[in-house]
């Protein structure tokens, strides 16, 4: 059942590309139309939202922090991302334009679930994204959009949130279809770029073997810090997760622009600091700027490893390791960027002898407030 793999969650990484290929599968037509009329939700209320709040805890946060920055570029929606459990006690401003997004693999995190019904009795209308059918979020949800990873074993998820951000972006598709904010050619496009993302995590599966050897050197880390920018900064908060919950190794993930407002005191001489590095090819002057913060790193003493493009050479001179991700659109860049991290936080906690299936004081849904 493992597949030839020695754990659930080695194996579940490597199903990947099948997770996302599936959860593709057909939802667009061949003219390049997302048809998503399994959502069963009239199309006018889908119109009419005028703000989309995600709930979710833990990874599936994460997830609802990449989409935010795509949804919010293609649909011109705000999108708010919240923790369910904050999110209920804060006096929210929910109303019946409001789209709620329950993120969820399990469908059963009682944290959620109680976020969505609050939600629903304040008049919100909830959308859930969910990988496991029938469950409790998805039945009482107004509408599901299920992603097709397959039934996630590990306690650590992986394939399910590369499966969420991908379902998460065929909403916001659908959405800026529906409202027309995207053209029907830039739609097909960006479904053309996400079909192609499959074989991209295939080739960074099949090139494994060095991060894997420096997992295994870094097993007595007492500390590793992620930075990441844009969307690189959620997926920098899920690669600390994994080391946290994983290796039992202290891990933060910041925003490589809050460096200077705080965390550069942290670097000393060998802090293991790993970099998720946005392509060089965006039209924005995010690259510059996060080579500038690697070399402040660098110049503190911190060990650099950084995740950047293919052909971004400007990042060798500062970085002790780097590890390239095949060339993709920026918004895409997380389904590849998360998967060295992933599979880092794997190798290492596996040479430290622990059972990365079944980590210390975590289950896999978590049915209790
Ligand atoms: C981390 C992890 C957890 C879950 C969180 C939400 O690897 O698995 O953080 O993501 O407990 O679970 P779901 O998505 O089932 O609601």
């Amino acid at each position: 059942e493992k597949g030839g793999f020695a754990s659930f969650m080695e194996k579940e990484i490597n199903d990947q590309p099948e997770a996302v290929a599936q959860t593709l599968l057909g939802r667009a037509g061949l003219d390049g139309k997302l048809e998503l009329d399994e959502l069963r939700i009239d199309p006018s209320l889908l119109k009419a939202v005028d703000k989309i709040i995600v709930l979710a805890c833990g990874t599936s946060a994460y997830a609802g922090q990449v989409a935010k920055y795509a949804i919010e570029h293609w649909c011109r929606i705000p999108v708010e991302v919240e923790l369910s459990h904050e999110f209920r006690y804060r006096d929210p401003i929910v109303d019946a334009n409001t789209l709620i997004v329950a993120i969820s693999q399990s469908g059963e995190t009682m944290d959620t679930l109680m976020a969505v019904r609050y939600a629903q009795e304040q008049g919100a209308k909830v959308l859930a994204i969910c990988n496991t059918n029938g469950s409790t979020i998805p039945r009482e949800a107004d509408a599901v959009l299920y992603t097709h990873a397959g039934p996630e074993i590990a306690v650590a998820s992986t394939k399910a949130f590369l499966a969420q951000i991908t379902a998460a972006y065929l909403l916001g598709l659908y959405l800026a279809q529906l409202r027309g904010n995207l053209f029907s050619g830039q739609i097909r496009d960006i479904l053309a770029d996400l079909g192609k993302v499959p074989a991209k995590i295939q080739a960074i599966l099949d090139d494994a073997d060095r991060i894997k050897k420096l997992a295994r050197s870094m097993s007595d880390a007492r500390s590793v810090l992620f930075l990441g920018r844009h969307v690189g900064f959620p997926v920098a908060m899920e690669g600390a997760l994994k080391l946290k919950e994983l290796a039992y190794i202290h891990a933060e993930g910041f925003a490589a622009g809050e460096l200077k407002h705080g965390p550069i005191a942290l670097i000393e001489e060998g802090q293991p600091v790993f970099v998720i590095v946005p392509s060089p090819r965006g039209r924005n002057s995010l690259h510059a700027k996060v080579v500038s913060n690697i070399q402040e790193i660098r110049a503190r003493g911190a060990k650099t490893v950084v995740i950047a493009e293919e052909g971004d050479t400007a990042v060798q001179a500062y970085a002790e390791h780097v590890f390239y991700i095949p060339e993709t659109p920026v918004l895409l860049a997380p389904l590849l960027a998360t998967v060295p991290l992933q599979i880092f936080a794997c190798e290492l906690a596996t040479a430290k002898g622990y059972d990365v299936d079944q980590p210390r004081n975590l289950a896999k849904s978590v049915t209790v407030e």
